[in-house]
């Protein structure tokens, strides 16, 4: 094994490490690939002063699939070589990033993958599979009778679609572009809106008031959601889980009070931790047995691909591609390009 590793430890860092013995409590991944998400884009984009309401860590990437390497003395040596998805979040103590070529975690943050399944042409990363399965849970918890979500075309949008689908929700979804409403029309979604049509809210509104969409679960932070929390019903719960496009929203308080709205929010990692370790492994297991089984809910395609030298190519085309699918870098290439000298 190499002794030396390369990391992207901040937003224009790239760092050098020493492989070290496992902790007693650890294993060691070596990643081999690594999605981009709209988080690890604004991360390595914004300006500092964006990045004050984020909490201070360095790295980049909360997903990766690798393999496990080493092991400390207290974890079940069964896990060594095993094939894993491992997800790690900024609040989680330890946090380094996953963009790495080497990873010490928890085994509580790997999720071993099951070894039928292919991937090269589906990403297995678990971010999104378990953002989506805690979306439609407290989606389930606001007693939603429809869900109404935005950037619909997006990996957790699509998930959602399939997900709800199954269970029999309807949902209305709303996208930007007529590629995207193609898109999800071949995935099988009912109910597309595209929102830079001129008669939008007029269309819209129509469906949610006959479904009685009464959850709208958002992403994008833009103007539109006071529009659209007016045509919801009395009682009707909006989920923010992203800032894609965070705006002032210009939201009262009658507004709130006199229609008995909530704004509330979902993060995956304040979810994780509000659940038993049963609970837990029993959302793990049925995301791997949709894995095992095609990946028909929480499969995600790989758009494009790109290996680590590639990375700035990569970043640059994210924009482009990303409503076809997730991109992907692969981690395992003998030189990190130097991202502060190609970026910045
Ligand atoms: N709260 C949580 O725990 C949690 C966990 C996972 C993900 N998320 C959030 O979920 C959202 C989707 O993530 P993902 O990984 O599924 O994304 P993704 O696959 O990378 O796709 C991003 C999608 O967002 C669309 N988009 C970007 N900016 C937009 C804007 N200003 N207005 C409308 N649409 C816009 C893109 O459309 P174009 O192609 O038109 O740009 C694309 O379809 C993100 O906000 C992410 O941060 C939250």
């Amino acid at each position: 094994m190499e002794n030396r590793y390369k990391a992207i430890v901040n937003q224009k860092e790239v760092e050098t490490h020493e492989l070290r013995e496992c902790l007693d409590h650890e294993v060691l991944v070596k990643i081999l690939k690594v999605p981009i998400n709209p988080i690890d884009h604004f991360k390595i984009n914004a300006p500092p002063e964006a990045l004050q309401s984020l909490p201070p860590c360095p790295g980049i990437g909360f997903d990766a699939v690798g393999v496990i390497v080493d092991s400390g003395k207290n974890v079940d040596t069964s896990l060594e070589n095993k094939r894993v998805a491992v997800y790690q979040t900024f609040f989680d103590p330890g946090y380094s990033g996953t963009w790495r070529q080497y990873l010490y975690c928890k085994p509580e943050e790997v999720y071993v993958l099951p070894s039928e399944i292919d991937d090269e042409s589906e990403c297995y990363f678990m971010g999104n599979p378990l953002a989506t399965y805690g979306l439609y849970i407290q989606s389930e918890k606001h007693n939603a009778k429809a869900i109404i979500q935005n950037a619909a075309c997006s990996s957790v949008g699509k998930m959602l679609i399939r997900l709800c689908k199954k269970n029999g929700i309807p949902v209305i979804n709303i996208v930007r572009s007529e590629f995207q409403e193609k898109c999800l029309k071949e995935l099988g979604a009912d109910n597309i809106f595209n929102s830079t049509s001129d008669t939008f809210i007029d269309d819209i509104s129509e469906t949610i008031t006959t479904l009685g969409a009464n959850v709208f679960i958002e992403c994008v932070g833009d103007k539109s959601i006071k529009q659209i929390m007016n045509v919801m019903p009395l009682g009707s719960t909006v989920l923010f889980y992203g800032t894609l496009q965070p705006e002032s929203l210009d939201i009262s308080s009658p507004d709130i009070l006199f229609t008995m709205k909530t704004l509330t929010y979902f993060s995956t990692p304040g979810w994780l931790q509000s659940l038993t370790l049963e609970e837990k492994q029993r959302i793990t297991e049925d995301i791997m047995k949709d894995f095992t089984e095609g990946a028909k809910v929480y499969g995600c395609k790989v758009a494009k691909s790109y290996p680590l030298s590639d990375l700035e190519l990569a970043l640059e085309e994210y924009p482009k591609y990303r409503s076809e699918g997730k991109l992907v870098i692969s981690m395992q290439e003998k030189d990190l390009i130097d991202l502060k000298a190609s970026i910045y």
